[in-house]
C-alpha cells in the first residue's frame, strides 16, 4: 500500500489507475481504525478495483469545547491495518493541505433541514464541517463510489443529500454498524472508556432494542418512549444528549402514521460522547 500526504500525489495515483480503466472506491475516515472502519474497506474492495482510504482529523467539524486535540491519532497502526485489508492508497493530508487558507476563509457546504436535528442541534456547525470536508475529499479523490457507516446515520443521510443536490458523480453506499459482542457500537472514542464505563456503555444498544420492540408492538407514544429511555440512561450513569425517534428519510420527529423509524441516541459517559441508532421498517 502506498501512502501520500498531498493532493497532487493523490491525483497522480488516481490518474494512473483511471488510464488503466480501474474503478475507484473511497473510504473517508478520521483514523484510529477499528473493525467497523475496516468493514468499509472490505466492502470497497468488493465493489471497486482500487481502494483509497483517507485519514484526516477534520478541525472544521469539532466545536470549541470538543475533543479535537485529544482525538486519537494512530497513523502507523492504521496504515498496517489498511494494508492487511488490501487498501491500495492511504491519503493522509495535514490541515494545511486541506485548508491552505485556514478555516475562516473556507467555502462551506450546508445541508439544511437534515442537519438541523439530533447531532446537528447539539453540535452547532458540526455537519457543515463534515459536508465541507467530504465534498473537498470527493473532489480530490474523484472516486466512483464512497462507503460510509450507518453508525453515523445522520451523517450518511446528509452526505447522500449533499451528493445528490450538488451533482457529485459518485455513488454513496451505507454499511451496517459493526458492534462488539456486548452490542456496543465500535467507535474510535470507545478507547477513552474505562473498563466499567465500557460495560455500562453496552446499555445504549439494549435501550435502543427495547424501544424498537415497543414500536414493533404498536406503541406510538413517542414522547413516553423517549422519556423512559432517557430515564434508563440516567439511571445507568449516562448524561443523555438526546434520544429521538425520527423518520429515517427526513430525520424529522416521527408521526404516528409513519411505518419506518430510526431511533437515535447520543449520551455522555464520563467525558466521552457516544452515539448509536437502530432502524425499524414495518
Ligand atoms: P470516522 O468517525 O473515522 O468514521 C469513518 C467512517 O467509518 C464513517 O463512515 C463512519 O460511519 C464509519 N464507522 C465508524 N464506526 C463504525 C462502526 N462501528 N460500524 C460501521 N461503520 C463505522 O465519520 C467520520 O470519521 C468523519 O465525520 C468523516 C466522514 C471522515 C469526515 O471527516
Amino acid at each position: 500500500m502506498q501512502t501520500v500526504h498531498t493532493t497532487s500525489e493523490l491525483r497522480a495515483f488516481v490518474k494512473t489507475h483511471r488510464m488503466k480503466g480501474h474503478t475507484i472506491g473511497f473510504v473517508p475516515t478520521m483514523g484510529n481504525l477499528h473493525e467497523g472502519h475496516l468493514s468499509l474497506i472490505t466492502e470497497a474492495k468488493f465493489r471497486a478495483d482500487i481502494v483509497i482510504c483517507s485519514i484526516f482529523v477534520n478541525p472544521m467539524q469539532f466545536g470549541a469545547n470538543e475533543d479535537l486535540d485529544s482525538y486519537p491519532r494512530t497513523l502507523d497502526a492504521d496504515s498496517q491495518a489498511l494494508a492487511s485489508k488490501g487498501c491500495n492508497l492511504l491519503f493522509a493530508p495535514n490541515a494545511n493541505e486541506v485548508y491552505p487558507n485556514g478555516l475562516d476563509e473556507q467555502t462551506r457546504v450546508d445541508v439544511p433541514k437534515l442537519g438541523d436535528y439530533h447531532c446537528g442541534a447539539s453540535r452547532t456547525g458540526h455537519f457543515v464541517g463534515v459536508a465541507t470536508v467530504v465534498s473537498k475529499l470527493f473532489n480530490m479523490v474523484q472516486a466512483d463510489i464512497a462507503i460510509f457507516g450507518e453508525k453515523d446515520f445522520q451523517q450518511l443521510a446528509i452526505i447522500r443529500k449533499m451528493a445528490s443536490d450538488l451533482c457529485f458523480p459518485i455513488e454513496i453506499i451505507g454499511i451496517p454498524t459493526s458492534r462488539e459482542k456486548t452490542g456496543l457500537a465500535r467507535s474510535s472514542r470507545n478507547g477513552f472508556l474505562s473498563a466499567s464505563e465500557k460495560s455500562t456503555a453496552a446499555i445504549l444498544y439494549k435501550i435502543l432494542l427495547a424501544t424498537r420492540a415497543e414500536l414493533q408492538k404498536g406503541e406510538r407514544d413517542f414522547s413516553k418512549l423517549c422519556y423512559q429511555a432517557n430515564q434508563q440512561l440516567k439511571e445507568a450513569g449516562f448524561k443523555p444528549d438526546y434520544f429521538n425517534i425520527a423518520n429515517p428519510k427526513t430525520l424529522a420527529p416521527s408521526d404516528y402514521k409513519d411505518n419506518s423509524f430510526v431511533i437515535l441516541v447520543a449520551a455522555h459517559i464520563g467525558n466521552t460522547r457516544l452515539i448509536d441508532n437502530i432502524t425499524l421498517s414495518l
